[in-house]
């Protein structure tokens, strides 16, 4: 009765994609999880997090596990969990789906996989709030998940052409609760057609490789403009990424980490962005990542 489970770090939105499309990145948390009858919670984590991560219920592992230890009537008293993460926390890399993916799937292999990865989807929703992440956590590759009504949908797929990602990583954390906050209730309709037109587009382009395309498609009104204020540098950041050739550029997910989308030159863009942090006195570090498949 032990799991081993691997995660992948996922970056959420790509531009207008707001809470639908994410894309699951070479990255990764390793999960060990062993469901016994002795009480108690235990917790040995190394990497990202290992200081502070706590062995209880705001644990969003702990959660994950009892939620399923809860629908399957499971009788285990005692978690054992050995987690080594490379997610940096709190970033907009998908620490927190990672978690909760992780705790949801090791839970269920444990415990005679009551449900299937439909429902895995929408019992990690619940818990993040939001299935952008959680999706493409679960099926590696590009993902487009709904809600409706308590039912998850998706769309996964992997695109006809290579390309990388250049995720540069500022040494601060942006809680996504924060993130969120500062966005409006509601946004003009211009906006809002704006943004059906570019995840559309983005889509599109994504599916079919034209990835000239995404200079245009990872354009957004929704959520970049009103996060700006918190990332000190993002538009000079954004736009060296673009000078430097990139396919495009973007926030990943709700920060404070930015993405560009490359064909060539990851190194050349990932020191430019690197740089244009460092005019703001912004510490940063960049790293290359893949599509997981
Ligand atoms: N779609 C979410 C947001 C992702 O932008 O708030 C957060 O991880």
């Amino acid at each position: 009765n032990t799991v081993k489970i691997r995660v992948p770090g996922t970056t959420a939105n790509c531009g207008p994609g707001f809470d639908a499309v994410g894309i699951a990145c070479t990255l990764y948390n390793d999960l060990e999880l062993t469901l016994s009858d002795e009480d108690g919670i235990s917790l040995a984590i190394t990497g990202e997090g290992a200081e502070f991560i706590p062995a209880d219920d705001s644990n969003v592992v702990i959660k994950a596990i009892k939620m399923i230890l809860n629908k399957t009537g499971h009788t285990a008293k005692g978690i054992k969990l050995t987690m080594v993460n490379k997610i940096p926390l709190a970033r907009g890399l998908g620490s927190s789906a990672a978690a909760i993916v992780g705790g949801l799937v090791g839970a269920n292999e444990l415990t005679g996989r009551h449900f299937s990865q439909e429902d895995i989807l929408a019992m990690a929703t619940t818990i993040e709030g939001h299935p952008d992440n959680v999706a493409p956590a679960i099926f590696g590759g590009i993902t487009v998940s709904i809600m409706d009504s308590g039912i998850a949908n998706y769309l996964r797929f992997l695109p006809p052409a290579d390309f990388s990602m250049v995720v540069v990583i500022p040494e601060f954390n942006l809680s996504t609760k924060a993130a969120r906050k500062v966005l409006p209730e509601t946004v003009p309709f211009t906006d809002a057609v704006f943004n059906v037109s570019r995840a559309a587009l983005l889509i599109g382009a994504l599916c079919t490789g034209e990835l000239k395309l995404l200079s245009h498609a990872l354009q957004d009104r929704l959520h970049q403009p009103y996060r700006e204020k918190l990332i000190p540098g993002m538009a000079q950041v954004l736009s060296a990424a673009r000078q430097a050739g990139a396919l495009g550029a973007v926030l990943s997910g709700a920060g404070p980490c930015l993405l560009a989308f490359t064909d060539g030159n990851a190194d050349k863009i990932g020191k430019a962005m690197v740089k244009a942090f460092r005019i703001h006195k912004v510490k940063a570090s960049y790293q290359l990542l893949q599509i997981d498949q």
